[in-house]
């Protein structure tokens, strides 16, 4: 069997329909819970190469997935260029606040930065660890949706960060261009460890007004994979615009993207439609259909393979999966998909 991620993203026909879910592993997998308990803390289990290889490991032993995600998080390149990150139990993420060009400046250039090199350990051992068809996802959050996160210190909302963002205030912009340099070096060291397909997340794109989305969305992102493909030439690059709607085709265009990952109000066909020849899509089924299982989660994933053909189409859903979705829904989800390929 042929690597079905890597062929559609690279314009290929697969063998089958090829998927994988955002967030497949975490806390819905009880093994998962299990190991989270022996690390400490969320952060402790990204940093410890052997345990976050292992929980990245721990869904490909139940389900026939087409690519593995390493764990690791977005908050990573905000850490490394030396925020204070913590993750506070049911509240989320809390960072140091960097809201003037003194803060941006005091940051870090991250260059061999622990956090980065236990992240490359992860991703050498989970290598180590694949089926031949696995495809190895390395990942990074795009310079918008990072910036925000260490403009408001939480991810509660946007007020302040949209106020720099639609001024341009010049720490803004500093920002985001500092961003962008270490992510590409991020993303190249993370291919050189073995990640075969990059994921960057925006998921607060579509916080930001559609006239500001070029600027903001669009450039750094098309800097970050302009910037790695000079390094790794061609390495295959899939986008996530949340909530951008109807502007997946074009931030395709602008990033020169591979695939776009769009979340489950939009309409796959639609995108599809739009996008240049040769780019695919990703998607979207809604994470609580997933969660609530039964027959709305089944007539809603045959509707998506019936939408799209399986050679330009990534099955995954609209965003993570939920906390508190039962495993075998997962198995039932992907018999599903499985069936629909021979029709296909
Ligand atoms: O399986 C995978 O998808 C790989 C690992 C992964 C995680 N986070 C693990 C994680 C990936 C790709 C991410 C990306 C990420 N992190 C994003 C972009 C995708 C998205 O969700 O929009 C964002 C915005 C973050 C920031 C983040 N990390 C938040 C806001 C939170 C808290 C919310 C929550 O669900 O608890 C996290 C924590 C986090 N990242 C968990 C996991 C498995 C839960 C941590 C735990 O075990 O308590």
């Amino acid at each position: 069997m042929g690597k079905a991620l890597l062929d559609v993203l690279t314009g290929k026909t697969p063998d089958r329909r090829p998927v994988w879910l955002m967030r497949q592993a975490g806390r819905y997998l009880a093994e998962y819970r299990a190991v989270r308990q022996e690390a400490g803390s969320f952060l402790d289990l990204c940093y410890k190469p052997d345990l976050a290889a292992e929980v990245t490991l721990q869904p490909l032993r139940r389900y026939d997935f087409d690519a593995s995600i390493v764990f690791a998080d977005i908050l990573v390149v905000p850490h490394a260029m030396g925020s204070d990150l913590k993750f506070v139990e049911n509240e989320g993420p809390v960072l140091s606040l960097v809201r003037n060009m003194d803060e941006v400046n005091a940051l870090s250039d991250a260059k061999g930065a622990w956090q980065f090199e236990r992240v490359y350990e992860t991703l050498g051992k989970v290598k180590a660890g694949l089926a031949p068809h696995v495809t190895l996802i390395g990942f990074c959050g795009a310079p918008w949706t990072v910036a925000s996160y260490m403009i408001e210190g939480r991810g509660s909302d946007r007020a302040v960060a949209l106020a720099a963002a639609a001024k341009a205030e010049p720490w803004f912009v500093r920002l985001v261009d500092r961003l962008v340099e270490i992510s590409v070096s991020y993303l190249v060291g993370q291919v050189k460890a073995g990640a075969e397909v990059l994921q960057v997340f925006d998921s607060w794109a579509g916080d930001l007004p559609e006239a500001l989305r070029g600027r903001w969305v669009h450039e750094p992102i098309a800097r970050v994979v302009e910037g790695v493909r000079k390094a790794v030439p061609g390495v295959p690059v899939i986008v996530f615009g949340r909530g951008i709607g109807n502007g997946h085709a074009a931030l395709a265009r602008a990033t020169h993207a591979n695939a776009v990952s769009v979340e489950q109000n939009t309409r796959l066909s639609d995108v599809l439609n739009d996008l240049p020849s040769g780019v695919a899509v990703q998607g979207n089924l809604a994470p609580e259909l997933l969660q609530d299982g039964g027959s709305a989660m089944l007539s809603g994933a045959e509707a998506i393979c019936r939408e799209v053909p399986m050679d330009r189409h990534i099955f995954n859903l609209g965003h993570g999966i939920l906390q508190h979705t039962p495993p075998e829904n997962v198995t039932a989800l992907l018999e599903v998909i499985r069936r629909t390929d021979g029709r296909a």
